[in-house]
């Protein structure tokens, strides 16, 4: 049996919250719109009670979501929900998502609260934002180092006061997957509420481990990711929606999950949060960077031209992406080479084309990547030297 993972993705909450972004109410927008196009299952659209302008912007993306629920993150504090509820009440599926830490030393140092306070704000929270909507999701803020006892208790509470999605974060990034993977169990099992909840993890990525942190969590029973475009957000960011997306999509026989997002959009939607944030995708990047479908290597390329499943396990098409592309060299071989000159509309004869090939391999010594001018100016040089 497939289960559906849900996407909830904060690029325009938590995602805002990467250093040197700052989105405008047209941006947000914008991007929202996209979200909704991509079908994820979540738009979190703000925080409103951190400001007049993310109170705006989530009144916004509640007017126009079409597919998904849109949710306002909101403390456990009586005017955070009140505020959220206020900028929700356009949306036709609103969420209010409260919040509050459960770990030692977050409840020690940050919140100076103990933990029977600390019960008492979840129950006046998360009552409250039932009594005013329908979707409540509660998340145990630094969850992965937090004691389950507590978690189960803290959970339990939630369940019983109206919340119906439980969120556990990895808020600092610190967990390792076979590790999270067990602890999400663990707490599920704890609690035991069977399917009358939805289970959900927020992983950071400080150790370069939230994707992997988040998948291990869908192994474990989690039915709701959530992520952010580009993987933007808070420090070392959040779980990338693209790579999550992708790895469910491509493992289908490992993890028995499907997503409902359109893939194709995956690529323009991560350009377009590239250009509105200023934050440019590294090259490297899995599924959206520019070098996600290009193959160097003269063995690799020539094991693509054979059949592209040789070095590709996606379609470059699935996630929007420009096609695979052969970078021309000092890897490449003539193969590449071969196909390129064809590509551009040349067919030279067998000892032409050695010469050509000849000059290529020396340009490529003194130059990284060789350009269709290049070829050309190769192509004329022994044309006019024959
Ligand atoms: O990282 C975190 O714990 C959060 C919560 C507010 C869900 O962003
Ligand atoms: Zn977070």
């Amino acid at each position: 049996m497939t289960r559906r993972i849900r996407i909830f993705d904060t690029t325009l909450r938590d995602g805002e919250q990467a250093a040197g972004v700052n989105l405008n109410l047209h941006e947000k927008v914008q991007i929202a719109q996209r979200l909704d196009a991509m079908r994820v299952d979540v738009i979190e659209a703000g925080f409103p009670a951190a400001s007049d302008g993310d109170m705006e912007a989530v009144r916004a993306v509640a007017r126009i979501a079409r597919h998904a629920a849109v949710a306002g993150l909101a403390r456990t504090r009586e005017n955070d929900i009140l505020r959220a509820f206020e900028a929700l009440k356009g949306a036709l599926r609103p969420r209010i998502h409260v919040f509050i830490a459960t770990s030692p030393i977050h409840m020690e140092h940050k919140l100076k609260l103990s933990p029977r306070e600390v019960l008492e704000e979840i129950r006046r929270g998360v009552t409250l934002a039932r009594s005013l909507v329908e979707d409540v999701e509660f998340s145990a803020e630094d969850a992965s180092r937090s004691e389950i006892p507590f978690l189960k208790e803290a959970f339990s509470l939630a369940i019983q006061c109206g919340a119906t999605t439980l969120n556990i974060p990895d808020t600092v990034g610190y967990a390792e997957p076979s590790e999270f993977g067990q602890f999400v169990h663990s707490v599920m099992e704890a609690v035991g509420a069977g399917d009358s909840v939805t289970w959900s993890v927020h992983c950071h990525d400080d150790l370069g481990l939230a994707v992997a942190n988040s998948l291990a969590a869908v192994m474990a029973g989690a039915n709701q990711v959530e992520c952010t475009v580009n993987g933007l957000g808070e420090r070392a960011g959040n779980a990338s929606l693209e790579e999550v997306v992708m790895a469910l999509r491509t493992r289908r026989d490992l993890f028995k999950a499907e997503t409902g997002i359109s893939t194709p959009l995956l690529y323009p939607t991560s350009r377009l949060v590239s250009r509105l944030t200023g934050i440019p995708v590294p090259p490297n990047k899995a599924i959206v960077g520019d070098n996600a479908f290009a193959h160097e290597s003269g063995i690799h390329q020539h094991g693509v031209l054979s059949k592209r499943e040789t070095y590709e396990i996606m379609d470059p098409r699935d996630v929007g992406a420009p096609s695979s592309s052969l970078i021309l060299g000092k890897h490449s071989g003539s193969h590449a080479f071969r196909e390129r000159l064809n590509e551009m509309g040349y067919n030279l004869s067998e000892e032409d084309f050695k010469a050509a090939f000849k000059l290529f391999k020396d340009l490529c010594d003194r130059k990284k990547t060789v350009t269709d001018q290049d070829i050309e100016a190769i192509v004329a040089d022994r044309l006019v030297t024959l």
